[in-house]
């Protein structure tokens, strides 16, 4: 069973949890998918993650086709939801359906997300018209980075706190179908999600949220220990596999490995004859002195 947009929706009607994972490849998408999470975003933090960059804003739409091309075909019955990029919907109404309508295209998604309050009404009025299910981004919005001049938590004070639930209102009346609510003050996150009709999803939000999302990397500690404060480990994937990285190192410097079992057998016979014929076979003087000049 595919899990859609009305899933979520249910979901919230009924308190059950909603579980979204960052995911960027095929592997990672089907363990994702057989562990039973049942959203997955192709997020920009690849940029991050996935690229190395400092943050979101030199992805491209390539950068995001390509990742959730291999995303969707591991995802079995997760919603894929594909971030836009910078730029690809702030320049006009017209782009962001233009670029919404390649991630689902080229790219396999499902649902499109975007960040932005009520200044991008139009353009999720737009996008959902076109019949792409948008999830919105409120909060701490990644893409603005230069704009709010580093990464902080929003909504503090009652002036931010208060754009937020009006941004959140205006987002809901545009048709999206869920809200992603990042580093906002778990109380406010929380009313956010009474005073809203579609389903919330947190991350550095609390829990009174509908559902929780995280950076895949961070709760697997996958960064050497700097994870964000709201990311929980889960499990110490980055030690297991530094581990299985250092055997491999010392099993093949010493030889260990390859084992007998790890290749694949020849017969005696043909391997003699190739010995002889590659000037290898003891008794061949020919060959030696060839082989000699
Ligand atoms: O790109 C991303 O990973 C995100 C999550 C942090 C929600 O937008």
């Amino acid at each position: 069973m595919k899990n859609t947009i009305i899933t979520l929706q249910r979901q919230k009607s009924c308190g059950d949890k909603i579980t979204m994972l960052t995911v960027y490849d095929y592997s990672t998408a089907k363990l994702m998918s057989e562990s039973g999470v049942e959203v997955f975003l192709v997020g920009d933090s690849l940029g991050n993650t996935m690229l190395g960059y400092p943050n979101t804003l030199s992805v491209t739409m390539e950068d995001m086709i390509h990742h959730c091309r291999a995303v969707a075909r591991g995802a079995g019955g997760a919603l894929v939801v594909c971030d836009m990029p910078f730029m690809s919907y702030q320049t006009s109404v017209c782009d962001a359906v233009a670029n919404a309508g390649r991630l689902v295209k080229e790219g396999g998604a499902a649902a499109v997300k975007l960040e932005g309050g009520a200044c991008f009404a139009p353009h999720i009025r737009a996008i959902t018209e076109a019949s792409i299910p948008v999830m919105a981004h409120l909060g701490l919005t990644p893409q603005s980075v230069n704009a709010f001049g580093g990464f902080t938590v929003r909504g503090k004070d009652e002036a931010s706190g208060a754009r937020l639930l009006d941004d959140a209102k205006a987002i809901e009346e545009a048709g999206a179908f869920s809200l992603v609510l990042e580093c906002v003050p778990a109380p406010l996150a929380a009313l956010v999600t009474e005073i809203l009709a579609i389903p919330t999803i947190g991350i550095g939000a609390g829990n009174a949220t509908d559902g929780q999302v995280l950076v895949y990397q961070d709760m697997l500690a996958m960064y050497g220990g700097k994870s964000p404060k709201f990311a929980k480990v889960f499990a110490d994937a980055g030690a297991l596999m530094k581990e299985g990285f250092a055997a491999y190192i010392t099993e093949t410097k010493n030889g260990a490995f390859p084992a007998e079992e790890h290749g694949f057998p020849i017969d005696k016979d043909v391997m003699n004859a190739l010995r002889g014929y590659a000037g290898r076979e003891s008794g061949n003087q020919e060959a030696k002195e060839t082989a000699a000049t």
